[in-house]
This record gives structure tokens, C-alpha cells and sequence, in this order.
């Protein structure tokens, strides 16, 4: 059967630690992140074209760059790249571009990985509208050098990510689901913007290697919810904070109406809060909402499976 098109469901994210070292020379820095992929997700479609375009509907469109900057054309292009080299690209007269429809429910700069796992979506999609035979260990190699996050949307689940964030290494967990209330923000951050501060914040003083905690990697593995939202932690909330004030009184609010734990969710502005279970996720978000601290709420579960194609007759 000749495959025209292929829809893929990809996950956004929320880190459930996020350490960070010094500053790299490569303006990067040394990471150690829990990833925790959550059922918040964007669809994105790939379909045989004559020429690369991009087109974008839904959550916070109008943001996303439609031409060469956009991280999904840039997946499409660097896969391309590499099966080229591997000789298993489209073939037999099939068109070589790809025409990238993505329907985002993920919201654009806040700190869940929206673009990142739009750019993973297009990079699974690819391999199926090509029959390019690509691992998800390839998949991912391609991945990293799309963007920090770009790998770990690929696999999904819950991860430890090192280096930029690329190096992965899926976590020991227990089967557990954890409820989650994501507190959107009325306003964007830039990531480079808020390892800059962070860097500001630090100042001269010595930054150690950022370690994986062991106390938060002892919760997952015991599926202890209380344990978990103790452990959670983040180095760029601070920085986050201090340039979106009102995240303080958000997180805040969910710790006042019993949030297990409460964070600010990579970069930021989103705040993601842990409930006991899916009662209690309802009743926090209610109250969250009702309190006037955001933009708007929603609930998740977590983790959630990375990029993965839409059976046909699902769409
Ligand atoms: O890799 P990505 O393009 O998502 O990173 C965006 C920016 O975030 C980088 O240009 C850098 O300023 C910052 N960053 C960082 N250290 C990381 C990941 C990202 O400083 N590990």
C-alpha cells in the first residue's frame, strides 16, 4: 500500500527536576532533567507534496513560525538529510516534499516543549510516509540535533535527560498514573531568555555539576505521589519568577488548596501542580481557576507515550 499521508499524536512535557550546571562555551549548559511526558498533545500530519510548507492551526498558531525557522520543517529537512545518506528516502517517483499540518492543543513558549515535540512528530511521521526503516534510537540521534527536547518526545514516558537535555536514558518506574493540573499563564517566556537570568542570578559565584536526585528517582520507583511532589524541583524557577511575578502567587494558591507538589514547568510561565488523584485534580483545578492566578487550567495524566502514528481508521 502506497502511504500518502500519516498523522502522529506527540506529547508535551514537564520536567519533574531540572538541574542546571555552569554555562557551557557552546552557550549551552549542563543539564540533568527528569522528563515526564503528559497527555496534553498536538497532532501533526505529513503528507507527499511537491515543496516543504508548514500550516498551523489551534492553540497559540498565529506564534509559530510558518517558514524555515519552523522546528517541523526542520526535522523534515535534517531526516531527509539522513536518508539520503542511507539511500532510503522517497522513491519511485514519489514527490519529494512534505506538506506539515499541525493542529496545536500544546501552547507556544510555555515551557512544555510545543515545538519541540512538533518537530519529533514530523520525525516519526517521516519514517512512516518514506518506509525509511529508522529506529527510535536513530529517530532520536536525528533528534538531538534538532533541539534539546526534540529526543525525548520521540520516546516519551518518563526519562533522564543529560547533557543539553538529549542524552536519555528511560526511568525505572513504577506503573503508576499521576494527575496533573497545568496552569497556563497570560504571557510567553523565551527559554535563552531564562537561562540568561539564571546565569544573572548566579552571578560570579562557582556553579556545581547539576546531580540527579536521588530522593525524587526513589518516588518514581515507589509510585509515591506525596514523596514525588516533595521532591520536585526546578533551578529555572527562580529566574522564571523574577521575570513573570505573578507565577509566585500561582503556585502559591495550588500549594494553599493541597497541590502534592507544585512547580513551574521548564522555563516557564506554565505551573503544573500534582494532585492525590483524579478527584482531587478536578477539585484543585476548579480552584485554581476560580482564584484568578492564571490564564486558564487544565488537567493531565501522566506519563504518556511519545510520537506515535494515528491508525487511519482512528482519525
Ligand atoms: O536546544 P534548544 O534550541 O531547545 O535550546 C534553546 C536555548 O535554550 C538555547 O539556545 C540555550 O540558550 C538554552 N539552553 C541552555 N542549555 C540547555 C538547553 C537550552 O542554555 N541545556
Amino acid at each position: 500500500m502506497i502511504v500518502t499521508t500519516v498523522t502522529v499524536r506527540v506529547p508535551a512535557k514537564i520536567n519533574l527536576q531540572l538541574a542546571v550546571g555552569p554555562l557551557r562555551p557552546d552557550g549551552y549548559h549542563d543539564l540533568v532533567t527528569v522528563f515526564h511526558a503528559i497527555s496534553l498533545t498536538d497532532e501533526v500530519t505529513v503528507a507527499a507534496a511537491e515543496a516543504d510548507t508548514v500550516t498551523v492551526s489551534g492553540e497559540g498558531a498565529r506564534q509559530v513560525p510558518a517558514d524555515k525557522d519552523n522546528l517541523a520543517l526542520r526535522a523534515v529537512s535534517a531526516l531527509r538529510a539522513v536518508t539520503a545518506l542511507r539511500g532510503t528516502g522517497p522513491s519511485g517517483g514519489a514527490p519529494a516534499g512534505v506538506a506539515v499540518t499541525i493542529r496545536k492543543r500544546i501552547p507556544v513558549a510555555a515551557g512544555l516543549a510545543g515545538g519541540s515535540a512538533d518537530a519529533a512528530a514530523a520525525l516519526v511521521g517521516c519514517n512512516e510516509l518514506w518506509h525509511a526503516g529508522f529506529s527510535q534510537q536513530d529517530l532520536c540521534e536525528v533528534a538531538a540535533g534538532i533541539g534539546s527536547d526534540v529526543a525525548f518526545a520521540v520516546l516519551g514516558g518518563t526519562a533522564v535527560g543529560r547533557g543539553r537535555g538529549e542524552r536519555l536514558t528511560p526511568a525505572l518506574v513504577a506503573p503508576a498514573r499521576y494527575h496533573w493540573v497545568l496552569a497556563f499563564a497570560d504571557g510567553q517566556l523565551s527559554t535563552p531568555t531564562v537561562y540568561g537570568a539564571l546565569d544573572r542570578l548566579r552571578g560570579a559565584q562557582a556553579v556545581a555539576a547539576p546531580e540527579l536526585s536521588a530522593e525524587l528517582m526513589s518516588a518514581l520507583r515507589a509510585g509515591d505521589a506525596g514523596r514525588l511532589g516533595d521532591a520536585l524541583g526546578n533551578d529555572l524557577q527562580a529566574p522564571a519568577i523574577s521575570m513573570f511575578p505573578p507565577l509566585r502567587s500561582t503556585l502559591t494558591a495550588g500549594r494553599e488548596f493541597g497541590a502534592l507538589g507544585s512547580l513551574v514547568s521548564g522555563s516557564g510561565p506554565t505551573c503544573f501542580f500534582l494532585a492525590r488523584g483524579a478527584s482531587h485534580a478536578t477539585d484543585l483545578a476548579v480552584a485554581l481557576s476560580g482564584a484568578g492566578v492564571c490564564r486558564s487550567v487544565t488537567r493531565v495524566t501522566g506519563p504518556a507515550p511519545g510520537a506515535g502514528v494515528i491508525p487511519p481508521q482512528a482519525i
